[in-house]
């Protein structure tokens, strides 16, 4: 089952003699339970490309298809809705607030969107992520590999159908890179969240379902490694 649909993105950042254009009309679809790496050098468009499917920030042309939903038709509220329960967000330097402690990063989401936070859920994730101990800690009081953790628990305490992460091992070692992938793989496979992951590392891309290679703002390449 098709969980999102790609169509014709295109991102150009500024105006005229200095405008840079990211993305080139770029297609394609991704399954529900999908592993997906993106890859490619740098200022190829790896990150415009996943904030706009993130819902982050529009595009110049095109359509994002989550689940049905074309997510540029919604005006900002409800995409901001639609953002909070649908995608999760990683980011590499964790994006963590840095007055709240670890629950409250966590359930940040939630308040936000005036939900009640499911207790079951949250004991289930925080156990999964290794910070039963650290529920009162702020982000500073934490390792970078924890606070990558603390950043998974907000990305997932809604229960996204896609988890989108950007370079998420890349201000790690590799003992708390290969963690942090480990627990992002554990959430695809067992519990079907589809995940898009954005690298510069080979060996995290080449556990990948299916490669996307990006130049130059279109995709040089697209390969399933897996079926
Ligand atoms: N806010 C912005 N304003 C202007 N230009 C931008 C902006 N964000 C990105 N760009 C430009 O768009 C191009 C693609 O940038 P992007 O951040 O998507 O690359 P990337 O593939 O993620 O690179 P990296 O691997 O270094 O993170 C680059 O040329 C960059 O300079
Ligand atoms: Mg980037």
């Amino acid at each position: 089952m098709e969980l999102m649909r790609v169509e014709n993105l295109s991102k150009v950042y500024g105006k005229g003699d200095t405008a840079v254009k990211a993305l080139d009309n770029v297609s394609f679809s991704v399954e529900q339970g999908e592993f997906v790496a993106i890859i490619g050098p740098s200022g190829s468009g790896k990150s415009t490309l996943l904030h706009l499917l993130g819902g982050v920030d529009r595009p110049t042309d095109g359509k994002v298809f989550i689940e049905n939903t074309d997510i540029y038709e919604l005006n900002e509220t409800q995409l901001a809705v639609f953002r909070r329960r649908q995608i999760g967000l990683i980011y590499q330097f964790y994006n963590l607030l840095p007055i709240l402690t670890v629950e409250e990063n966590i359930t940040l989401p939630m308040l936000l969107d005036s939900h009640q936070v499911e207790k079951k859920h949250f004991k289930e994730l925080i156990e999964i992520l290794g910070l039963k101990d650290r529920l009162d800690y702020l982000p500073n009081q934490l390792s970078g590999g924890q606070q990558q953790r603390v950043s998974i628990g907000r990305a997932l305490i809604s229960n996204p159908s896609i988890i989108l992460a950007d370079e998420p091992t890349g201000n790690l070692d590799s003992k708390n890179s290969k963690e942090i992938i480990d627990l992002l793989k554990l959430f695809n496979k067992s519990y079907h969240q589809t995940l898009v992951v954005i690298t510069h590392d080979e060996r995290i891309a080449l556990q990948a379902d299916r490669i996307i290679s990006i130049e130059d703002g279109v995709i040089a390449k697209d390969e399933v490694i897996r079926q």
